[in-house]
Order: structure tokens, then sequence, then C-alpha cells
């Protein structure tokens, strides 16, 4: 890692000086690509020639697990320069031509963590370049799945998860955050499945197979998205909706019912919605993470279906996203708290205005812990832990961690408390308008915040000692902590057990999810087997439908060598694939030799049930791979 002269970071205390420079490595500010920071992740030369649409056709074949296609790129040779590059992972390239006419381009070395770039020898006034291609069996953006990994387990699945640098493992393309282009489509499949991308979508089974999709927002690499199956629609209001596969549709529809109302107050907070459709569809288990923000299409693992709506915050996640990352896009993922920290704080917000201000407060708790674990497990004097990361050679999947979500939110609650929440929310506002369809940068964003709100106010430079959040590590002293008022009365009740109460005495009448994860977090580290049996047969945790109760309780079972968890554990690793779960659950078995044992051989047997991400981290994590 790239570590910050001391030098570097006086000349950053950007907010003492009136106007601090933007770092600027690139001086292009065309409207479609602005390059505003250097963007170590991508080998493309977008800042050079701009790629302004995508013109899609591709076939999938769910049986070879293969995408194969041409992508036709409308592009305009700005700086006359003679070579086009473009991001490919794991690629097999079949045949690049520049306007009609076929060219004898190159591969680029394989870097690990970025793949190669694709070499097109461009003309100074070429227009169009087609490449056409098949997707490799490494893709890392693709989980195709077998039948019996769906939830109806009659057809096989496809989707793609391509934050974010994995868009390039199944579309050539200019694959960083801060180059955006329109896009269209033509996808085949086949006959009888649905096919969904981050763009206009079908609600409707197409009878020949083909499919065609619009995206007419410029949108980055990171949320192109397809998924691919037995996949059918329920409308909630006139722009809301969801998909899902038919045997799941009427259970999702119940659960997100508010979707709708969720977006009209998420407008009331922070202006209009700039999408058209927003809909969510539910994929099979084994997707890798709990949402993913694809414009008007959410994509979002079932394991939020709860069957009693305590999960949707993760909605009002998603959904923030429209504004904080897909219309305010992180120039680099070195500044990816801009897409994350606005979009928690903002989630926050809109969960405030719908379930009130103290459910919001234990979200605030919750994700405080979050951080906590987060400092503690990456060192808190790591870089890492820094809001602006220096991600220089690695992977962006090893950096991108809780800090941006969790530190990063609460660097706004911070200024928010500050400045005052209608002076806050006018910023935000403005902030949302003033840079939609642009990317943004950490310099930048200080800037425009010293600027629009802080206006040199040396007082509240001090108080808020925003450098300390961004260029330094861990937890800053002046991090402010959500009221307590409904976990105060959670911590008493779970007192009570520790001191001998019967668990089924306890007064929990009324507790929503985050109520049960207090009571369970805080539970001593040193809880007895016998102790776990009065839980569970209080609160038959061991068979919660609650994904994120039922993987804390097995966190704790493996702790406590709880046994009769077991197979509900087995069971519940066996087919979801959401890591935020599977990370916890192996990292506390790899504590003691025989639980060690155990958790190889459930990863040996479920990890073809894991999306290849997911995959990746458990290797390293439970068979110790490099
Ligand atoms: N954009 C993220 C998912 C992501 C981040 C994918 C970085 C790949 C790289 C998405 O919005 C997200 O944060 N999802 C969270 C849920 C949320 C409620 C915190 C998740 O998947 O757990
Ligand atoms: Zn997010």
């Amino acid at each position: 890692m790239i570590k910050r002269s001391a030098l570097v970071l006086l000349s950053l205390v950007a907010l003492n000086a009136c106007e601090p420079k933007p770092q600027r490595n690139i001086t292009n500010m065309e409207s479609t690509t602005p390059m505003t920071a250097k963007d170590v992740h991508t080998q493309s030369n977008a800042d050079e020639v701009t790629l302004s649409h995508l013109d899609l056709d591709i076939k999938v074949d769910l049986e070879k697990k293969q995408i194969s296609g041409c992508a036709l790129w409308t592009i305009d040779n700005k700086k006359k320069v003679k070579v086009l590059k473009l991001d490919t992972y794991d690629m097999i390239i079949d045949s690049v031509a520049v306007d009609g006419k076929q060219v004898a381009y190159k591969r680029g070395v394989v870097i690990p963590h970025l793949g190669s770039a694709l070499h097109i020898p461009i003309e100074m006034n070429s227009k169009q370049v087609m490449v056409c291609y098949k997707t490799g069996p490494k893709a890392r953006a693709l989980q195709w799945l077998d039948p019996q990994q769906t939830h109806d387990k009659k057809f096989p699945f496809l989707y793609t998860q391509s934050e974010s640098i994995y868009a390039r493992s199944w579309i050539p393309c200019p694959d960083g955050p801060g180059i955006r282009y329109t896009y269209s489509a033509r996808v085949t499949v086949p006959k009888g499945l649905m096919a969904l991308m981050s763009a206009e979508n079908p609600q409707q089974v197409s009878d020949s197979g083909i499919y065609h999709f619009k995206m007419e927002t410029p949108v980055p690499a990171y949320l192109m998205a397809l998924a691919v199956g037995d996949i059918t629609f329920k409308g909630i209001d006139n722009r809301t909706g969801v998909y899902a596969e038919p045997g799941m549709i009427e259970k999702v529809r119940y659960e997100f019912e508010d979707v709708g109302k969720m977006v009209t107050t998420a407008e009331a907070l922070y202006g209009p919605y700039r999408w058209g459709r927003y809909d969510i569809v539910v994929l099979p288990p084994g997707f890798p993470i709990g949402g993913m923000e694809n414009p008007r299409l959410t994509f979002c693992t079932p394991t939020v279906i709860a069957g009693d709506r305590s999960l949707v915050t993760l909605i009002a996640h998603e959904l923030a996203h429209s504004w904080s990352g897909n219309l305010v896009t992180n120039a680099t993922w070195n500044d990816f708290w801009l897409n994350e920290g606005f979009t928690v704080y903002f989630e926050r917000r809109i969960m405030e205005q719908m379930m009130g201000r103290t459910y919001a407060d234990m979200l605030w708790e919750l994700g405080y812990q979050d951080l906590q674990t987060a400092v503690n497990d990456i060192g808190p004097s790591s870089n890492d832990t820094w809001l602006k990361l220096s991600l220089e050679g690695r992977d962006p999947d090893d950096g991108l961690t809780d800090i941006a979500y969790e530190k990063g939110s609460l660097l706004l609650e911070l200024i928010e408390q500050n400045v005052g929440r209608a002076k806050f929310d006018k910023f935000l506002a403005d902030y949302f308008k003033d840079h939609a369809f642009k990317t943004i940068a950490t310099e930048e964003f200080l800037s425009y915040l010293n600027a629009n709100l802080i206006n040199g106010d040396t007082a509240l430079i001090n108080k808020i000692n925003i450098n300390a959040w961004v260029y330094g590590p861990g937890i800053p002293a002046n991090c402010p902590r959500a009221a307590q008022e409904r976990f105060m009365k959670v911590d008493a009740e779970r007192k009570k057990f520790e001191q001998g109460a019967n668990p089924a005495q306890l007064a929990t009448t009324g507790w929503t999810t985050h109520e049960w994860l207090q009571f369970l977090r805080k539970m001593p580290l040193t809880l007895t087997i016998a102790q776990m049996k009065l839980l569970d047969d209080a609160y038959q945790f061991t068979n919660s439908d609650n994904s994120e109760i039922a993987d804390l309780w097995f966190v704790m079972a493996v702790r406590a060598n709880y046994k009769a968890a077991y197979p509900a554990m087995e069971q519940f690793l066996s087919t979801v694939g959401r890591r935020k779960f599977l990370q916890p659950l192996y990292g506390e078995m790899m504590k003691t030799p025989t639980n060690t044992e155990m958790a190889r051989q459930l990863f040996i047997k479920y990890r073809g049930n894991y999306h290849p991400l997911a995959q990746e981290t458990l290797d390293k994590m439970v068979l110790g791979k490099k």
C-alpha cells in the first residue's frame, strides 16, 4: 500500500484553505467521461477516446455457461490517438472491426486483478468499434445456476455482479466508475425464460427469447447488469414493481409493498427520482451480496424476504443509490465512501421518515458496532480505515469495507449535527442536483463542502475536523453515537437472562429484528450449551426465518459448541451465498482446529453454490489460498 507522505497530508488540510485545489491528473472535463482523478483500476484510455454509447448484441447459453456476441461502441477519437484500449477479463476475442473493417488487435499482458487490455488500432476519425467475443470460464461477474440452485428448481439461471471491476469479464468495456455511456442491448435467451437488465425492462416473457433493452441515461460499467431465468413480474404501483421466480413472487410482492412509498419519501428528502421506474428483482439464494443498485432494477438477495418486512432497510439503501452512486458517482474506487457513506446516511433518513426516530437510532447503533468491528479487524491504525482509500495495485474487492459505509455515514451525521438538519438537507439536495450524472472525487467533495456549507467558518472546521475522518485512521474522537432508547431496554432484559432469569420470561413483545440483533450481539462470549438451549427453547433461533438473526445465532452456536443448531446451519450454508453471512460464520469456525475441519468440509461441499467472488474470498479464508 502506498502511504501518503506527511507533506501531502498537510496540503490536504483542505478546508482550512479558502478554495482547495481539487487534484486533477487529467484535465479533460468532457461531460460523458469526466476523469477527475486517476483511476488505477481501468486500463482503458477513455480519457483520450470518448465512448458515448454501447450497442450490445449477445446470446446467453445457459448450458455452455457462456455469453457470446458483439459489443458495438460509438467513439470519438478526440485526442487523435492511434489505439483504443478496453478492459477485458478472461475473455475470448473472436474479432474486432473499426467502422466495419476488421483490424488486427493486440491483447495486453494479464494483470491478475485487472485482466488484460484489448488494444484496438483506430484512425483519427473512427466512429465505431465492434468487438465480438465470448466470456471465459473464469468470468468473475457471472454466476451460472443449475435448476436445483434456484428457488423453484426448474430452470437454470444467470445473474451478474459487475461492481466493482467485474463488468469487464462479460463486456469488453472502459471499466471505471468515472466513464459513463448510454446503452442498448439485444439479448437472446432460451425460449420461455425472462431477461432483465439495468435498463427499460420487459414485464412479460418474450415468445422469441429475444429481448431489447435501452438505457438512455449514461451509466458507468459497474452498473451493467443482466439476470436470466424463470422470472415473473408483479406491479406495486405505477412506477414500482417486483420480479422473482414464480414460486416466491407473492411473498416478494408482500415484503416490498411499501416500496412506492419509499421512493416518494426519498424524493421528498433529496429531489426527484431521475430513472423512471424503480423495480426490484429477487434472485436465487446464491447471490453474493445483499443488494446491488443496478439502475431502474435493484438486484436483491432472497435473504431479505423475512416475511414481516423487517429487513427492507436494504431496499432503502439500494434505492438511495439512485442519488448517491448512480446519479453522483465516485470518481474512482478510492472514493468509494462517496457512494456508500452517503447512501447509508440517506438510507437511515428514509427509514427515520418511515419508521420513526427510535427505529433509525437502532440502525445507527448497529452500524456503529459494525464500524468498531471493521476497525478492529482491519487494524485501528491501518490506512484502509481512512475514508479516502489507496487501492493502487490491489483488487478493490480487498479494500472496500464497512469503513466506507459506517465511518462515511457517521461523518455526514456529524456534519448534520453541527450545521443543523435543515441546512444540511438543502446542501445535500443541491449536491445531488449540481453533480447529477457526473463523477466526483473526495477532494472535489471537500472543496464543494467548503464552498457551499462550511464557508471558511474556522470554529466549524475545527469542530468537524474532517481531515481526521478522510485522511486519518480509526474512529475519530468526535464520532457521533445514536441515542440508545430502545436498546437500553434490550440490554436490561439480557442482563436478567445473564443473572439466571428464564429467557421465556423476558419482556420481548414488539421487538423488531434490530432489537433481537442487539440482544444476541451483546451476549457474553462464554455462553454454555445449557444457556444456548434455554434461549433456543424460548425463541427458536435455530429455526429462525430471519437470515440476520439466524446467521448471528449460528456464529454463536459454533462459538458455544451448540451442536443442536448445526443441521440448520448446514442447510443455511448450503444455499445462502451472501458473503456478509458466510464470512463471519466460516470465520468463527476457523478459530479452533476441530471447527476448521468442519469449515473445510462444508465449504468444499457447497463451494459450487457460491458466486465466483464469494468463492475467491472463502478460498483465501478457509482453504488458505493466496
Ligand atoms: N453497491 C453495494 C454492493 C457492492 C459494493 C458490491 C462494493 C460490490 C462492491 C450495495 O449497495 C450494498 O452496499 N449492499 C449491501 C447492503 C446494504 C444494506 C449495506 C450488501 O450487499 O450487504
Ligand atoms: Zn451500497
